[in-house]
């Protein structure tokens, strides 16, 4: 951790949480256990990223696409979900962390939808860290709500064709109000993005390792951020630019 500068720590951090299929069929596990061992990292990283300091942690839990899956593997996923909020209700609450969701929240389960309600409201007051969950989650998805939200204040007239900016599709993504994610990782090796973020991620560092979920703990973490931090963001200008920029 001491290679840490935390004057450039990311201010967002995206996960893709990938691989908890793979690493318990490695171990000719059941898919679900490898969902409960991925629970143990997501507690982990959650930590490790208060500790040091991350103001916005974005975890990938639940895509629009993996509503294909087998239904026994959708309900142990909200079990999951559901159980995970109860237990970590409590450290949320001791660690300033605010709980948020994005995605089409509407399509799971009616209890799952309580469960993070009273989440979302008991943490509502916290600020040093926002934990958010993306779930029933497609950045497609969720740019055509967002068309949608905007056609309908210029049907309106609250606003002109004209007055469509960059910072007024931001305001209406789901994620309205939260800076881009600085740094995206994704775990088990795959170098795609699975519908995620798309619009956000525009000048993202992307990091893939092919460690599997359940086994990216924060040692591991810890060297991402590392490696992130050895990166020269150019947003376009020089080399020479930033480094002066820098002085
Ligand atoms: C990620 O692990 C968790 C979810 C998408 C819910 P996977 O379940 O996709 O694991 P693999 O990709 O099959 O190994
Ligand atoms: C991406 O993983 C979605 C989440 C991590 C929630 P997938 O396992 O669904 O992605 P693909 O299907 O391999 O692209
Ligand atoms: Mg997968």
């Amino acid at each position: 951790m001491a290679k840490i500068d935390p004057q450039k720590l990311p201010k967002h951090i995206a996960i893709i949480m990938d691989g908890n299929g793979r690493w318990a069929k490695s171990r000719s596990l059941s898919r679900i256990k490898g969902h409960e061992e991925g629970a143990r990292s997501v507690r982990d990283i959650v930590r490790a990223s208060r500790e040091i300091g991350v103001q916005w942690l974005t975890l990938y839990a639940f895509s629009e696409e993996n509503w294909r899956r087998p239904k026994y593997e959708i309900q142990a996923l909200w079990r999951l979900l559901k159980r995970f909020l109860q237990s970590e209700l409590e450290e949320m609450l001791q660690n300033g962390i605010r709980f948020h969701v994005i995605g089409r929240i509407y399509k799971l389960p009616k209890d799952v939808q309580k469960s993070i309600k009273e989440t979302i409201e008991k943490t509502s007051a916290n600020k040093d860290m926002t934990l958010t969950l993306a779930l029933s989650y497609g950045a497609r998805q969720e740019i055509v709500d967002t068309v949608e939200k905007i056609a309908t204040q210029i049907e309106t007239g609250n606003i002109g064709s004209g007055d469509v900016t960059e910072a007024l599709v931001a305001e209406n993504l789901y994620t309205a109000n939260m800076p881009d994610p600085d740094l995206l990782i994704r775990t088990s090796g795959e170098f795609r993005i699975s519908n995620f973020l798309l619009w956000q991620i525009a000048y993202a560092e992307i990091y893939v390792t092919p460690t599997h979920w359940p086994d990216f703990r924060r040692d591991e973490y810890f060297m991402a951020l590392e490696e992130y931090q050895r990166r020269e963001r150019r947003f376009g200008a020089t080399g020479d630019q930033v480094a002066r920029k820098r002085k």
